[in-house]
Formats: C-alpha cells, sequence, structure tokens
C-alpha cells in the first residue's frame, strides 16, 4: 500500500483517505464524495480493527460484505481499495499502541476503556501506511474526531482531518453499520434518539444555555421508549469533549449514548 501510494501521488494530485470498517452505507458515501472533491486520488479502507472492541462487544458478529462495498467503491470512483487481513496489522508480536489521554478518557471512554486506544492505533498505523493528504470522518463519531485530531497534533501527522456531517435515515436515525441490528421495533424506539437531539436543538435556539435544563429534557424524552435505556446525555466542548455548564453557540455539543435492548447507538448534535 505505501508504494502503491506513492504511485499514486506521482500520478497526481492529494491522497484523501476515507478509513472505514466495511459495511459501507450512505453515510460512508458521504464521506468518500467529500474526498473526491478535494482530492486526486482516493484512497478507502475497510478494516474490522479487532483491537478496538472490548471483549463482550460485538467484534465476531459487526457486519461485513466485501463484494459489495467493493463494488460501491468502484461506483464512487474510489482508486484504491485497502483491505488488509488481520495478522498483516496485527501480527504475533506487535507490541506498540497510540494512547490519547484526556479527551479520549470522557464520555464513551469511561463504559469503553480501551476502545480510543484502538482506534488510534489503528488509524495511526493507517496513516503511515497510505500516506494521505488528508482524511475524512464523520461527525457522527464527534469523539473518535476530536481523540484523533488532538494525536495528529500531538504526534505531529502532517495530514488533514476533516469532518463531514451525519447522514440520516428518513426517521432521523444517524446511519450506522450497527442499525442492521435492530428488529423493526427497535429500530422504532431508536428513532427517538435523534428526536431528542432535534428538540435540544429547539430548546436552544430559543435562547436556553443552561446545559442541565437541555440534558434532563432530552434524558426524559429518551426514557419515553421502553427498549431505550441511556449511557449518558452530556453537552461538552466540541473539540475536548469536556462537560459544560453553559451552551457556548457553535462551540458546544450534545452528545448521547444509549442501549437499544443490547445494541448501542451514539449520536450528537451541534449545538
Ligand atoms: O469509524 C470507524 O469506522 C473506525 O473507528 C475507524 C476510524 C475506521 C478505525 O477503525
Amino acid at each position: 500500500m505505501q508504494s502503491a501510494a506513492i504511485a499514486l501521488r506521482s500520478k497526481g494530485g492529494r491522497i484523501g483517505f476515507v478509513p472505514t470498517m466495511g459495511y459501507l452505507h450512505e453515510g460512508h458515501m458521504s464521506l468518500i464524495e467529500a474526498a473526491r472533491e478535494k482530492a486526486g486520488k482516493v484512497v478507502v479502507s475497510i478494516f474490522v480493527n479487532p483491537i478496538q472492541f472490548g471483549p463482550n462487544e460485538d467484534y465476531e458478529r459487526y457486519p461485513h460484505d466485501f463484494d459489495k462495498d467493493r463494488s460501491a467503491c468502484e461506483k464512487a470512483d474510489v482508486d484504491c481499495v485497502f483491505y488488509p487481513a488481520g495478522d498483516e496489522m496485527y501480527p504475533r508480536n506487535f507490541s506498540t499502541f497510540i494512547n490519547e489521554e484526556t479527551y479520549s478518557k470522557r464520555l464513551c471512554g469511561i463504559s469503553r476503556p480501551n476502545h480510543f486506544r484502538g482506534v488510534l492505533t489503528v488509524v495511526g498505523k493507517l496513516f503511515n501506511i497510505v500516506r494521505p493528504d488528508f482524511a475524512v470522518f464523520g461527525q457522527k463519531d464527534a469523539q473518535q474526531v476530536a481523540v484523533i485530531r488532538k494525536m495528529v497534533d500531538d504526534l505531529h501527522f502532517p495530514v488533514e482531518i476533516i469532518v463531514v456531517p451525519t447522514v440520516r435515515e428518513e426517521d432521523g436515525l444517524a446511519m450506522s453499520s450497527r442499525n442492521h441490528y435492530l428488529s423493526r421495533h427497535q429500530r422504532e424506539d431508536a428513532a427517538v434518539i435523534s428526536q431528542a437531539l432535534f428538540r435540544a436543538k429547539e430548546m436552544v435556539g430559543s435562547g436556553i444555555v443552561n446545559t442541565d435544563r437541555v440534558e434532563a429534557e432530552v434524558s426524559n424524552i429518551l426514557q419515553t421508549k421502553r427498549r431505550v435505556r441511556v449511557i449518558y446525555v452530556s453537552i461538552v466542548d466540541l473539540r475536548t469533549m469536556e462537560a459544560r455548564r453553559e451552551i457556548v453557540p457553535g462551540e458546544s455539543l450534545l452528545a448521547v449514548a444509549a442501549w437499544v435492548d443490547e445494541i448501542r447507538l451514539i449520536d450528537n448534535i451541534l449545538l
């Protein structure tokens, strides 16, 4: 891949990179489109990264369909799909990890203690393998974006980070490969997450800046659905993921994680 990247670059322009775990949906396609608009060459990686999953999480059953993903990439005019095997990325003697110690410990970092260490390690490796000029990530994974930006700053990766808005289903549910796990009833209940986020945005639009008030309203709305259990509802600084007492327009993010039965979903909205 490193040689291929050098060859791609010599053929013209910047390399735009979209790292994914596959099972591509419209959200991923919007990242690819954004890369296509700004880059001469686009590389997509497809790798379900084992080290970002906790022991009781869904690594074993994470959905995959490489042939479908490859044809979606072909249609989207992707120049190169990088699809490494697990033992190429993590040979048996692999022992170096990237750990961010502040932003990654908040929100999802509380219930998924090694998740961002796994994400940063694989993203760092992928940046060194693909050598992109810029990489594109989705706003849906706002904490992942914050933690990757921090790694890029702290470790001087010469990669620009571009963030693309969340793509939603018609009922507002943020697109995610994990939506595939939801039954029809779970799916109906899951729609409450985006409804609660939109309600919060309305409250802020009407002039409310007290984070407790907005968080309480969001929690109440989420609790109206039998299958939904809140993991966190938190208004944080968009850049650091630190909890805020007051909403600062354009700088505050409302982040939510919730179980819908046994399926863990996250979503967020900029306030
Ligand atoms: O967002 C994802 O799909 C993954 O966390 C990433 C960035 C591809 C790393 O495995």
